[in-house]
């Protein structure tokens, strides 16, 4: 006697019965970058097939991907000149990208990282005092919900943050605004092309004071649970692909949501293998169903487009 296994595989209508893992589309986050300016478009030479846009081009962007089934996005603002006021500013580049975003498409979610490297001269995440750049994220996250944004999603590895955010948006009455904890972040050189992308390069030294090291599992879960006590309504694990382990411990360890970023050097690795001819474009959807499967419950991925697409 034995198993007979492959009649589950026997063909598509049958594998898609026993199919484990499914991706759906309210699982995608699209990472957006918005600039200054209009009629922008702007290619972003390390990552082939992602923009950065300024409102009036990523507008109809957004129609167009929302009748694909875009349900998310976690915005990005890239100032042309560097200057922290420029991050709270009521009038600033996201909140006035969200405030335009959620007039003309009320049901996508707006997520916004919260963070400094694109505003601070010398592209860190923080002003030098730990507690100080705390206050200046939540005055960030304040700005952001009083644009209407859903989600402010602190991404600087400062310790207290998330109760720092927490207690700004209650102070200001903002008790629906929800908070996406970049809780699991590595000091990562998977990051490489976003930083061209969101000119953040830290222009000295790294990010390996404040961001996870690489090695480090059990920290990993109390950066959860701390952020979570704090007040974190969903926690993510960043990068992705090469965390996969770290994803699975915190889906078995947590109950809220893990969002897992599959971030930009994971997306311009598999996108060049497949430009090339090397693999064949089913590894993008492989790779997104291994995210999955490791336990996240939503991806954040530049491939989103190719995703809905699919879809
Ligand atoms: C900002 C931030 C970074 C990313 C998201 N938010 C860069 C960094 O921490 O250096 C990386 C995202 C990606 O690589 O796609 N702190």
């Amino acid at each position: 006697m034995f198993k007979r296994f492959r009649d589950r595989r026997l063909d598509e209508e049958t594998r898609a019965r026993y199919r484990e893992t499914l991706i759906m589309k309210e699982d995608l986050i699209w990472p957006v970058f918005i600039v200054e300016g209009a009629s922008k478009t702007i290619a972003i030479p390390s990552m082939p097939g992602v923009y950065r846009y300024s409102l009036d081009t990523l507008l109809p962007k957004l129609e167009e991907y929302i009748s694909l089934g875009l349900t998310s996005i976690l915005l990005f603002g890239v100032p042309e000149q560097k200057g922290i006021e420029q991050a709270y500013a009521g009038d600033g580049l996201v909140q006035t990208a969200v405030r335009a975003i959620k007039q003309s498409f009320p049901s996508l979610e707006v997520i916004t990282d919260v963070c400094l490297c694109s505003y601070t001269e010398d592209g860190h995440c923080h002003i030098g005092d730990n507690d100080s750049t705390c206050e200046l994220l939540a005055r960030i996250a304040v700005s952001h919900a009083q644009a209407g944004v859903d989600i402010v999603a602190p991404s600087d590895m400062m310790d207290g943050r998330v109760h720092y955010i927490k207690k700004a948006l209650l102070d200001e009455n903002f008790n629906k605004t929800k908070i996406l904890s970049y809780s699991a972040k590595y000091a990562s050189s998977f990051y490489g092309p976003f930083r061209e992308a969101a000119d953040c390069v830290p222009k000295n030294g790294d990010r390996k004071t404040y961001q996870m090291d690489i090695c480090n599992v059990q920290e990993a879960m109390e950066e959860i649970s701390a952020d979570i006590e704090e007040g974190a309504d969903q926690i993510m694990v960043k990068p992705a692909l090469a965390y996969l382990d770290i994803i699975y411990r915190a889906k078995q360890s947590f109950k809220a949501p893990i969002v897992a970023y599959n971030v930009s050097g994971e997306y311009a690795m598999l996108n060049s293998a497949v430009q090339n001819g090397v693999l064949a474009p089913d590894v993008i959807w492989e790779s997104m169903i291994a995210i999955k499967r490791a336990g996240a419950d939503r991806i954040v991925s530049y491939h989103v487009p190719y995703l809905l697409e699919k879809l």
